[in-house]
C-alpha cells in the first residue's frame, strides 16, 4: 500500500489528508507539533493505517527523528510527502503591508512566515527525499495559495496578509528549484493551493465576517461564480485527484485543486 507523510496535521486540511488517505487504505504518517493536544490526531489514533509522529517543520532534528521511524516502518522508502502546514496570523491578516503598528511586529510576522512556510516546506523535503528516491509513487505536494499568485492578487486588488502571502510565492520557487533537480530522478514536485477552504475551529467575530465578505467580494471580481468556501473533504479529494494524475512533466508546476489556475 502506499505511504504518505502529511507534515502539519494536527487540523483543518491536514487532519482531512491523513482521514481520507488512510481511509482509502493508505500507510498515513501524520506530522503534528504537539500530537498530544490534537483533538483530531487523538481521535485518529489506533485507526489501521495511521502512524502519529511529533514533529515541527521548523526542527530539522525532530524531522529527522520522524523520518527515521517512517523509514523503518516502510523498509526505507516513502511514496509521498504532503507539505500541509503553514503559519496565518490571525492577528496581523487583515492589515496591509504598511500598517503594522510597529516595526518589530512586521518583522516577527514576515520572520516566522518565512521560517514557516518557506523553511518549513524546504527542510523537510530535504529531509525526507532519500526516502521518496527510494519511493514508488515519487512525489511531494506543497500547499500554497492562490493569493500568492501575484496576477490574481492584481486583478483582485486584494491588499491583506502580505507576510503570509509573499511566503507563499516563496515556496512556490522552492517547488521549482525541487523539480530543475529531480525530473531526471522521476521525482513530481506540485505546488497547489487548496482553494477556499473552511477551516476555523471558531465562528468568525462580526470584524473577521466582514473582512472575509470584503475578501469574497475581491475574489469575485476576477471569479463572479465564486460563492464561498468549499469543505476539507472537498478541497482535498480534488487535490489528490489533480496529485494522481501529475507526471514527471507537470513537476515544478502550481496550480489549484481544479488542476488549472483558475484558483476558484
Ligand atoms: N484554508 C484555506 O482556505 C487555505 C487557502 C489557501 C491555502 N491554504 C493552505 O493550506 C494549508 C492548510 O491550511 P489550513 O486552513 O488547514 O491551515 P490551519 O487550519 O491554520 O492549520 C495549519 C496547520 O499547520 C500546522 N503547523 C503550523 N506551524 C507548524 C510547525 N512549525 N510545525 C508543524 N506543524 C505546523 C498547524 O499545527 P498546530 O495545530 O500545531 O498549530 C496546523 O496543523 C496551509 O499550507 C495553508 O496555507 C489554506
Amino acid at each position: 500500500m502506499p505511504s504518505y507523510v502529511v507534515a502539519g496535521a494536527s487540523r483543518g486540511i491536514g487532519l482531512e489528508f491523513v482521514a481520507h488517505l488512510a481511509a482509502k487504505g493508505n500507510q498515513v504518517f501524520a506530522l503534528a507539533r504537539n500530537p498530544d493536544q490534537s483533538k483530531g490526531l487523538q481521535e485518529l489514533k489506533g485507526k489501521p493505517g495511521i502512524t502519529i509522529l511529533k514533529a515541527d517543520i521548523t526542527d530539522p532534528v525532530s524531522l529527522r527523528a520522524a523520518a527515521a521511524q517512517v523509514a523503518k516502518a516502510t523498509g526505507g522508502g516513502l511514496d509521498v510527502l504532503i507539505n500541509n502546514a503553514a503559519y496565518v496570523s490571525h492577528k496581523y491578516e487583515f492589515l496591509q503591508i504598511d500598517e503594522f503598528q510597529t516595526d518589530q511586529e512586521l518583522i516577527d510576522d514576515f520572520k516566522l512566515s518565512f521560517d514557516t512556510n518557506v523553511l518549513g516546506p524546504v527542510l523537510t523535503t530535504n529531509i525526507f527525499i532519500p526516502l521518496l528516491l527510494k519511493g514508488n509513487l515519487k512525489k511531494v505536494l506543497t500547499l500554497s495559495t492562490g493569493i500568492a499568485d501575484a496576477a490574481f492578487v492584481l486583478k483582485a486588488e486584494y491588499p491583506y496578509s502580505p507576510a503570509y502571502c509573499v511566503s507563499k510565492t516563496g515556496v512556490e520557487m522552492a517547488n521549482v528549484k525541487y523539480a530543475i533537480k529531480y525530473k531526471k530522478d522521476g521525482l513530481v514536485f506540485l505546488a497547489i493551493s487548496p482553494g477556499v477552504v473552511n477551516t476555523a475551529e471558531e465562528a468568525p467575530t462580526p470584524e473577521v465576517m466582514a473582512k472575509l465578505q470584503e475578501m469574497g467580494a475581491a475574489f469575485q471580481k476576477v471569479a463572479p461564480h465564486f460563492k464561498g468556501p468549499i469543505t476539507p473533504a472537498e478541497s482535498v479529494n480534488a487535490m489528490l485527484a489533480v496529485l494522481d494524475r501529475a507526471t514527471v512533466k507537470d513537476s515544478g508546476s502550481f496550480v489549484s485543486h481544479l488542476g488549472t489556475r483558475e484558483w476558484l
